[in-house]
């Protein structure tokens, strides 16, 4: 029976919600009626007459974004395709915000949000279907589900879009939430008070939008699941330039099979340093403690022609994808000169006057930034400025709406700092997203997973690691060291996990990758377990299969005798991981 009235909806909701069938629910008079009313969400007028409400199904969409590595699930989901838009009072905007219902019999009492990536919120209100909740996906106003970031940043040379910036760096995805509690309850009919858990997901910028959720609307998350967030923008874009800047300012531009073979070579000698000859550097501490670059020159290295493919990270939409260059073979011995680019990049930004500007990729990891292009004219490689930080230098701090640098002419180590300092002050309260006090969160029991792969080539590992430092200590002033990790991980946990890349397994380190961080966050939401270590799976090489509970830091992985590891305290490693920035006149967290 197909019900038309809302009231008779309603009705029957409130006496058994999940008797209601999704056809019952799914109607536009249903969702018009669970709108918070103008005025009960501050700053929020939602449209009534916008509302569109249709049944849809979907296979699983896998959310997380990029870099949420769900299994494939081949379950299809009934769900109420819904969107409604709202205005900001007083500005004649227009925010379209779709959300997917589950079926009443499917809901489980969350609300999902899934993080996007590169510059692009997530696009997809899907992913929260398969946990039983409600999700959602806004258009931030410039229609987002077209345009990413970087598109709509500049309204012409020189003029920033702020309306766009804050919708992106954090303002849509938290009216989102806040009004998806208030149309999650009136929806399926239930009491006002009805608690609604609320989990976020995501990895790279998506990574970066779980922090400037839990950062800016603490009390709207209960979970939140966090990896390689791409925060810590000014610092963490413009270096997408630094290898770049290395190559040219040592006037060497090497071949990509010289510096994979570097890669390679690292990874086998640091390998064994963990205790375990398994192809991962589960300790890269260990490696840049005990292992010596220059040991590699003389190494002969060869690659076979190809049409190469280079995936990038897809920051901007517009260079979104693969692209594909030709490559010569190559053969050669790493040479002293490529050793020193490759030194030069592992020790991270420095000054001219040798104060740190930033840090690096961890030793093992792979130089995409410093990736060369086949000059077929001289037959020579040259200069390749990734698009990532290149973008960023020209749009988000020159303000000139070009695409990337076209060369690094007078460019120079202290450049990158000056540029650095500008878009820091600029984005300072919008993309940083580094504010370190988490108190509203902690306070009303919000739980953060946080992960980085430990061979992470375009998020800097110790990126997070300086991150978690920063809340630490700003949460816990008082306390002893050990106090305040021990009061830390009742709320905040990070993992590291050995060998990983950017949001997902490594080709060059079979490692483990967790893959049920949601399952485990609900436990730890709505069953009180805490966790103590993060579960992960090898999926390739020797060891496929294997279960690996990764160590929460500061603690870190060491094998024995090739079969377990245990999760120890190296203060000499640890240090390695500790950073100052005294390049710049504030603290920079
Ligand atoms: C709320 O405000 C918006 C725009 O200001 C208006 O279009 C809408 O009709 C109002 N909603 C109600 C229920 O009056
Ligand atoms: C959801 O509804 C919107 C608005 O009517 C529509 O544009 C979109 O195609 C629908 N999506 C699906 C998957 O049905
Ligand atoms: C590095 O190792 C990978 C994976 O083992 C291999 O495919 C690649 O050819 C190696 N590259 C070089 C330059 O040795
Ligand atoms: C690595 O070895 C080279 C050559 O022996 C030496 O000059 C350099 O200081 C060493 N580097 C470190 C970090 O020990
Ligand atoms: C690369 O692509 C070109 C053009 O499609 C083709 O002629 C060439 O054989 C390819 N080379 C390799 C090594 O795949
Ligand atoms: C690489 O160069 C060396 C020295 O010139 C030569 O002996 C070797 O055969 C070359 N390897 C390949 C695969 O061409
Ligand atoms: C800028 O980025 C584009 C796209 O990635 C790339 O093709 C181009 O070579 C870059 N420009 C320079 C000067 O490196
Ligand atoms: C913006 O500035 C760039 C770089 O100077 C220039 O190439 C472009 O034409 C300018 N765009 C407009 C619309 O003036
Ligand atoms: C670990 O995750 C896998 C799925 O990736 C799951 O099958 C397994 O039950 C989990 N183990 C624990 C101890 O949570
Ligand atoms: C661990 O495995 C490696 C490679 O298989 C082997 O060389 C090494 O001796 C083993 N170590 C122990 C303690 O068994
Ligand atoms: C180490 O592993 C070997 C082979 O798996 C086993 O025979 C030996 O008992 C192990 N030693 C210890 C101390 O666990």
């Amino acid at each position: 029976m197909r019900q038309s009235s809302r009231a008779a909806v309603a009705a029957l909701a409130a006496v058994t919600a999940n008797a209601a069938s999704l056809a019952d629910v799914c109607t536009v008079s249903n969702v018009q009626s669970a709108l918070p009313s103008n005025g009960t969400i501050l700053g929020i007028n939602l449209i009534p007459s916008a509302v569109t409400a249709s049944t849809a199904n979907t296979a699983s969409s896998g959310g997380g974004g990029p870099g949420g590595m769900k299994r494939a699930d081949s379950t299809t989901y009934d769900y109420c395709n819904v969107t409604v838009t709202y205005t900001h009072p007083g500005k004649d905007d227009r925010v379209v915000v779709k959300y997917a219902f589950p079926s009443p019999e499917d809901f489980e009492n969350r609300f999902y949000v899934a993080g996007g990536g590169g510059y692009s919120l997530s696009t997809t209100a899907t992913g929260g279907l398969e946990y039983g909740a409600v999700g959602g996906a806004t258009d931030a106003g410039y229609d987002a589900f077209t345009y990413s970031l970087d598109e709509v940043i500049l309204d012409g040379n020189g003029t920033i879009n702020w309306d766009n910036t804050y919708m992106f760096s954090y303002q849509a995805l938290g009216e989102m939430t806040k009004i998806a509690k208030p149309l999650t309850r009136g929806f399926y009919g239930l009491n006002s008070e009805k608690k609604i858990y609320t989990y976020y997901e995501g990895c790279s910028d998506g990574g970066r939008e779980g922090m400037s959720q839990i950062q800016r609307y603490g009390d709207e998350y209960d979970g939140a699941i966090t990896g390689a967030p791409a925060f810590r923008q000014a610092q963490q874009q413009v270096n997408h330039v630094y290898s770049a800047t290395v190559e040219h300012t040592l006037d060497y531009y090497p071949p990509p099979c010289e510096m994979d073979k570097i890669v390679n070579a690292t990874i086998a000698a640091c390998d064994p340093l963990d205790g375990r000859t398994d192809g991962v550097v589960s300790r890269t501490d260990l490696c840049m403690l005990e292992f010596n670059l220059t040991s590699i020159i003389g190494q002969p290295y060869y690659c076979a022609s190809e049409n190469y493919t280079s995936l990038g990270f897809g920051f901007s939409k517009r260079a979104e994808g693969s692209t594909t260059t030709y490559q010569p073979a190559q053969n050669g011995t790493v040479s002293a000169k490529a050793i020193e680019v490759a030194q030069t990049i592992y020790d991270g930004l420095h000054a001219s006057n040798g104060k740190r500007g930033y840090l690096s990729w961890q030793i093992a990891s792979e130089f995409s930034d410093a990736e060369t292009q086949y000059d077929s004219s001289t037959a020579s490689w040259a200069l390749d400025i990734t698009s990532l930080g290149g973008e960023f230098v020209t749009k988000f701090v020159q303000l000139v709406d070009l695409d990337n640098l076209s060369n690094l002419d007078g460019v120079t180590y202290d450049t990158l700092i000056e540029w650095m300092d500008i878009a820091m002050y600029r984005y300072m309260d919008s993309l940083q997203t580094t504010i370190p006090d988490l108190s509203t969160f902690e306070q009303s029991g919000g739980k953060l997973i946080h992960y980085h792969g430990e061979s992470d080539p375009s998020v800097p590992t110790a990126s997070s690691v300086h991150y978690w430092q920063a809340v630490r200590e700003a949460m816990y002033p008082d306390s002893s060291y050990t106090d305040s990790l021990q009061q830390l991980a009742d709320w905040y946990q990070l993992y590291l996990i050995p060998g990983a890349a950017h949001c997902g397994t490594n080709d060059l380190q079979p490692g483990p990758y967790p893959e049920d961080n949601m399952q485990t966050m609900i436990n730890w939401i709505e069953k009180g377990v805490k966790p103590s270590r993060l579960n992960a799976t090898v999926s390739s090489g020797t060891y496929a299969g294997e279960t690996q509970m990764l160590c929460q830091w500061p603690s870190r992985p060491l094998w024995q005798n090739n079969s377990t590891f245990s999760c120890v305290h190296d203060q000499k490693s640890l240090d390695t991981w500790d950073y100052t920035f005294d390049a710049f006149k504030v603290a920079v967290y």
